[in-house]
């Protein structure tokens, strides 16, 4: 009995590990340029009555770089109804700096656009 629930947990933690290493590989091959989808969801402007032009000021104000060329390029849509926030293409060290912004709430890769590429270290 112990020897059964023993030998489980060496089998678990060998295939645990072995899925760590799976998908720390994944992510430090991630950490070169290559861009994902992320719908950034963020807090609405304090000021409630911004209208398209000032929301959308709102949401570049997130972005790791300010040049307007930057985000025509990477920016993909502006939300202002079912959320506040927007789609963006950004590296995985370009997301770590737009969640450092006051007002950041969430950032969900969009697996719509990268149907090849699998789910598996997609957790945070
Ligand atoms: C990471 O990139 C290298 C070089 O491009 C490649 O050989 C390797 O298979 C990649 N690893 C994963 C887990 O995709
Ligand atoms: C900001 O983006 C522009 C346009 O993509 C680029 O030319 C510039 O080098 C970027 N600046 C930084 C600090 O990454």
């Amino acid at each position: 009995m112990n020897a059964l629930v023993s030998s489980f947990l060496f089998l678990f933690f060998l295939f645990s590990s072995n899925l760590c290493q799976f998908v720390i590989s994944i992510n430090q091959n991630d950490t070169n340029d290559d861009l994902k989808t992320y719908i950034i969801q963020v807090a609405p402007p304090k000021n409630a009555h911004l209208d398209q032009n000032e929301l959308r000021k709102w949401y570049r104000s997130f972005l790791p770089n300010n040049s307007e060329e930057f985000a025509r390029s990477r920016i993909i849509y502006d939300y202002d109804t079912a959320l506040t926030g927007f789609a963006v293409r950004l590296t995985p060290k370009e997301l770590k700096e737009v969640e450092k912004k006051e007002g950041f709430l969430g950032a969900y890769p969009d697996s719509a656009y990268h149907l090849d590429s699998p789910n598996i270290g997609e957790g945070n």
